[in-house]
């Protein structure tokens, strides 16, 4: 490795925003959240702030049977969730799932979103079939991962499409007619849409089921975003609650670095990668964490070392040498591999000839660490929003001290990275030390579409 080390050691101080950093950083997010909260200040932050109208949360006395939708970045789930009397004699349900996963085609993320819908309630039809549930009425509830403003549980105006979607209508209109609509199409299906979440705020609901201390939701996958509990007299925009009420916020976290709050980490490979986005200055904080976009920041890294000959001394790039040549995924088989210590590189060689690549010995041990600055910056990023969120809680509990809150977290990076977890609650904890408040990260599994089910059945609960 000895002559590309300064290289390495010059990448590394670039990739790193030390403790100090982080703390300003969560400092700027706490700030922009409560200037985000009220209706006079709101448009000078981009963070949206949304209230979900969800602020009834999971007891344990639902029972029955809820449809959960969950439209993710890739996929759309649709699940069957059964809420029983428990076996051991208890007050709460003892619930049960049976899910299918369908993969989105590129062209209904590309195409109208009639087609889009209409894609969402044939699987629905073909999930029916499969579990005997034709001709049943069932309540659904429906978890749609973007931005949108409600007024009601049931009503969702879409503010914008974002990850890979590139559907050219559809915003300003309502989800859940359009869901609606393409239920009614679809023709022999029997069910009520009842309650749209976004998919952090699903994730929480979910998190609740499993710990009722969970107040915070958190998505790390294809994108990134938040949700947590907030006063409802703290949110400007909702009425006719009584001030002790908490509601469900979506942040839209994603959204918070898009006024300059990173300006001064924000690298020459993330104004590359905002420069081919689909989306170019928007989302820049989740350009830097989520895994539509890791593995292009990885990518670009290695193609700059490559251009200086530090790496690949044969020149071959491959693959490396198109946008979008990298998987976010490569990242976490490499690094989980990196960190297994046995000094085993047969994991990234295959990768790297996978993508055309001929890799010699020192080649392989930089893309590592090229993975490890990439995956440790995104994590940290991750933990200045969530030791935000855990001091805003904190902020409206002053009466306890020590508080420890649980978030619940859902997402391909979260579940599929292998040291992402450990980093984000490790800095977590350390950017929480002096606040009096500490965070428990729980995996909450199927947490989206879980959550919007629950959420059904709250609903309902709630109309008997
Ligand atoms: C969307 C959010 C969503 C997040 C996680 C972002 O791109 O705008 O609404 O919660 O991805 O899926």
């Amino acid at each position: 490795m000895g002559s590309f080390q300064p290289h390495l050691e010059k990448l590394k101080n670039l990739m790193h925003i030390n403790d100090v950093q982080l703390a300003l950083i969560s400092d700027r997010m706490l700030q922009d959240m409560s200037i985000g909260l009220q209706k006079s200040t709101k448009s000078s932050v981009r963070m949206e702030m949304l209230p979900s109208y969800v602020d009834c949360l999971p007891d344990g006395s639902e029972r029955g049977a809820y449809i959960g939708l969950d439209l993710g970045g890739t996929n759309l789930r649709v699940l069957l969730l059964t809420l029983t009397d428990p076996i051991d004699g208890g007050a709460k349900f003892d619930a049960t799932i049976k899910s299918e996963s369908y993969k989105l085609p590129k062209e209904k993320m590309e195409g109208t979103s009639a087609e889009l819908f209409d894609f969402i309630a044939a699987n629905m039809g073909d999930f029916a079939i499969k579990n005997g549930l034709e001709g049943k009425m069932l309540p659904v509830g429906f978890t749609f991962s973007f931005p949108f403003d409600q007024d009601r549980i049931d009503h969702a105006i879409l503010k914008q499409w974002t990850k890979a979607f590139n559907i050219k209508d559809g915003v300003g209109e309502d989800v859940v007619q359009m869901l609606r609509d393409a239920i009614a199409r679809q023709g022999n299906l029997k069910c009520e849409v009842v309650a749209v979440c976004n998919d952090t705020v699903g994730t929480l609901v979910s998190g609740v089921a499993e710990d009722p201390n969970c107040q915070i939701g958190l998505i790390v996958g294809t994108g990134t975003n938040a949700a947590y509990l907030e006063k409802v007299s703290n949110i400007e925009s909702v009425s006719g609650y009584k001030d002790d009420r908490f509601m469900c916020v979506d942040m839209e976290w994603e959204y918070f670095a898009d006024t300059g709050a990173l300006n001064n980490f924000v690298t020459e490979f993330d104004k590359q990668v905002d420069a081919t986005s689909p989306m170019p200055g928007e989302f820049i904080f989740e350009k830097m964490i989520s895994g539509m976009y890791m593995g292009e920041i990885v990518r670009l890294i290695l193609c700059q070392l490559a251009s200086v000959g530090n790496i690949f001394t044969e020149k071959c790039l491959g693959d490396l040498r198109t946008t979008g040549g990298f998987d976010s995924r490569y990242v976490s088989d490499i690094t989980e591999e990196a960190i297994a210590g046995h000094g085993e590189t047969d994991v990234v060689t295959s990768i790297l000839a996978s993508v055309g690549v001929k890799a010699s010995h020192g080649d392989v041990h930089t893309v590592q660490l090229v993975c490890e600055f990439v995956s440790i910056r995104a994590a940290h990023l991750c933990a200045a929003g969530i030791s935000a969120i855990a001091r805003k809680i904190k902020a409206n509990h002053p009466e306890q001290n020590d508080l420890v809150v649980t978030a619940g977290v859902d997402g391909s990076v979260y579940a599929g990275h292998p040291t992402f977890d450990t980093l984000l609650e490790d800095k977590t904890d350390e950017l929480c030390r002096n606040h009096g408040v500490k965070v428990r990260f729980i995996r909450a599994k199927d947490g989206s579409g879980k959550g919007a089910a629950l959420i059904a059945a709250g609903m309902y609960r709630n109309r008997k």
